[in-house]
C-alpha cells in the first residue's frame, strides 16, 4: 500500500465525505479539508457511523475499518494538502469560489499533483482557466451516494493533457468504480441524456394525458425502470431537480429540448419539495395513501414509448456530438441512474425505424422543435445500420 499516491478532498459535505471513503477503503491516505469546522465535524462522525456499520453487517472486518477510517486525515487547513498527487473537489457549485480555491490549491502542491473537480454544472475548462498549468484540470464526477454508486464520469477539458486523463481515470478504475470518457459540455452524459425522464414525464401530465401515479406505473411496470419519474424526483427534492434542468437548459443557450416544466417550479415554489419536505408529486404524511395509478395497458404503453424514444433520441444526439462513446453513453445510464438498459442498446431492439416514426408523428402533431429527430438517428434508419 506504500507506493499509493496521498490523495486530497475538498469539501466535507454529501459528496466529498463519500468520495474520501472511496479513496481510503482503496488504501490511500486521504486529506478531507473544509472550511467549517462543523461541516468537518459531522463529516467524521458520519464516516465512522457508516464504516461501523459495514462491520455490523459483516461486509468489513473491524481492522478494516479502522485502518481505513485512520487513513483519513480532516483538517481545516488547505496547507495539509502539500504532498498530495491528486486532489478532488467537491464544495459549493459557485465558479468564483472554485476559482478561488484551484488557485490556493495549485500553490500548495507539487508540479505533478492532478487537481480534478467534482462538479455537476459548471464547466471544467473555466475551472482550470485560473491555473498557472491547466494542462493537469479533469473533472471527475461521482453519483450520490459515492460509496454506493458504481459510476464516475471523467471529463477532460480542452485544456487537459492526456496524460492526466489516462492516469485520473486508472485511479479512479482501481477504486473500482466504473469510469466513462465525457466531453466538457453541460450536464456530461448522465445529467443531459436523462433530462427527458423528468421533463417528458412532466408534460405528459400536464397535458392531462395522465396522473403522476399512471406515469410512474408505466415506467416501472412496463418500462423495467427502478423508480417511476415523479417517485425519484420526490427523493432527489424538486429544488434540486428543477435547478439542475434550468442550468441545463440555460448552459445549451435555451435549446426548447431542456425546458423546464411549470408543474415543477409551482411544486417547487409551493415547498413541496419531495421526501425531505413530507409532500412532493405525492403527499408522504403518515396515514396518507398513495394514489393508485390507472393501469390501462394501452395508456402505459403511449406513455412509455414517448418518454422512451425521448430518451433514445438524446442518447442518439448525444452519440453524434461525440459527447461519449456509444459504450460510454450506455454504461452511464446503466451504472450512473440505473436505468435496466443502455439507450442505444434499448432503440435497437425496438428497431431504429420505430423509434424514429414516432419521434417524427410527435414533432408533426406539436411543432416543437423539442421533438426535433437527431439527424445522427435519420443517417442509421437511411442506410439501414443499428448502434
Ligand atoms: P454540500 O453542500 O453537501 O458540501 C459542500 C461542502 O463544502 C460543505 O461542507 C462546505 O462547508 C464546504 N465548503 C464550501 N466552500 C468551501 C471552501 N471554500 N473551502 C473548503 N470547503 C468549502 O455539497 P455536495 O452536495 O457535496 O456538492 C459538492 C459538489 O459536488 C458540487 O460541485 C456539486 O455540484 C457536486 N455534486 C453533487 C452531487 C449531489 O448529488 N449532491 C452529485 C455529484 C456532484
Amino acid at each position: 500500500m506504500e507506493d499509493l499516491i496521498k490523495v486530497g478532498v475538498l469539501g466535507s459535505g454529501t459528496m466529498g465525505s463519500g468520495i474520501a471513503q472511496v479513496a481510503a477503503q482503496a488504501g490511500h491516505q486521504v486529506v478531507l479539508v473544509d472550511i467549517n469546522a462543523e461541516a468537518l465535524e459531522k463529516a467524521k462522525n458520519s464516516l465512522n457511523k457508516i464504516m461501523m456499520r459495514l462491520v455490523e453487517k459483516g461486509t468489513w472486518s473491524e481492522q478494516f475499518a479502522n485502518e481505513a477510517f485512520g487513513r483519513i486525515d480532516f483538517s481545516v487547513d488547505v496547507n495539509d494538502f502539500a504532498g498530495c498527487e491528486m486532489i478532488i473537489e467537491a464544495i459549493v457549485e459557485n465558479i468564483e469560489v472554485k476559482h478561488a480555491v484551484f488557485s490556493i490549491m495549485e500553490s500548495i502542491v507539487g508540479e505533478k499533483c492532478i487537481l480534478a473537480s467534482n462538479t455537476s454544472s459548471l464547466s471544467i475548462a473555466s475551472i482550470g482557466s485560473v491555473l498557472k498549468n491547466p494542462n493537469r484540470i479533469i473533472g471527475v464526477h461521482f453519483f450520490n451516494p459515492a460509496p454506493l454508486m458504481p459510476l464516475v464520469e471523467i471529463i477532460p477539458a480542452v485544456q487537459t493533457s492526456d496524460e492526466v486523463t489516462q492516469v485520473t481515470r486508472e485511479l479512479v478504475d482501481s477504486w473500482k468504480k466504473v469510469t466513462v470518457l465525457a466531453k466538457d459540455t453541460p450536464g456530461f452524459i448522465v445529467n443531459r441524456v436523462a433530462r427527458p425522464f423528468y421533463g417528458e414525464a412532466l408534460r405528459i401530465y400536464e397535458e392531462g394525458i395522465a396522473d403522476f401515479a399512471t406515469i410512474d406505473w408505466a415506467m416501472t411496470e412496463l418500462g423495467g425502470f427502478r423508480m417511476g419519474p415523479f417517485t425519484l424526483m420526490d427523493y432527489i427534492g424538486n429544488d434540486v431537480n428543477y435547478t439542475v434542468t434550468e442550468t441545463v437548459f440555460a448552459a445549451f443557450y435555451y435549446d426548447p429540448r431542456y425546458k423546464p416544466s411549470f408543474t415543477q417550479k409551482r411544486h417547487s415554489e409551493a415547498g413541496y419539495l419531495g421526501r425531505k419536505s413530507g409532500r412532493g408529486y405525492y403527499n408522504y404524511a403518515d396515514g396518507v395513501e398513495i394514489p393508485e395509478p390507472i393501469k390501462d395497458i394501452a395508456t402505459g404503453e403511449q406513455i412509455l414509448e414517448r418518454i422512451l424514444v425521448m430518451l433514445m433520441n438524446e442518447a442518439i444526439d448525444a452519440l453524434f456530438l461525440n459527447i461519449a462513446s456509444k459504450e460510454d453513453i450506455d454504461l452511464a445510464m446503466i451504472k450512473g441512474v440505473n436505468y435496466p438498459k443502455g439507450l442505444l442498446q434499448w432503440a435497437n431492439e425496438m428497431g431504429l425505424e420505430n423509434v424514429l416514426a414516432k419521434l417524427e408523428n410527435l414533432f408533426q402533431e406539436y411543432g416543437e422543435d423539442r421533438y426535433r429527430p437527431s439527424p445522427l438517428l435519420r443517417r442509421m434508419v437511411k442506410s439501414g445500420s443499428t448502434f
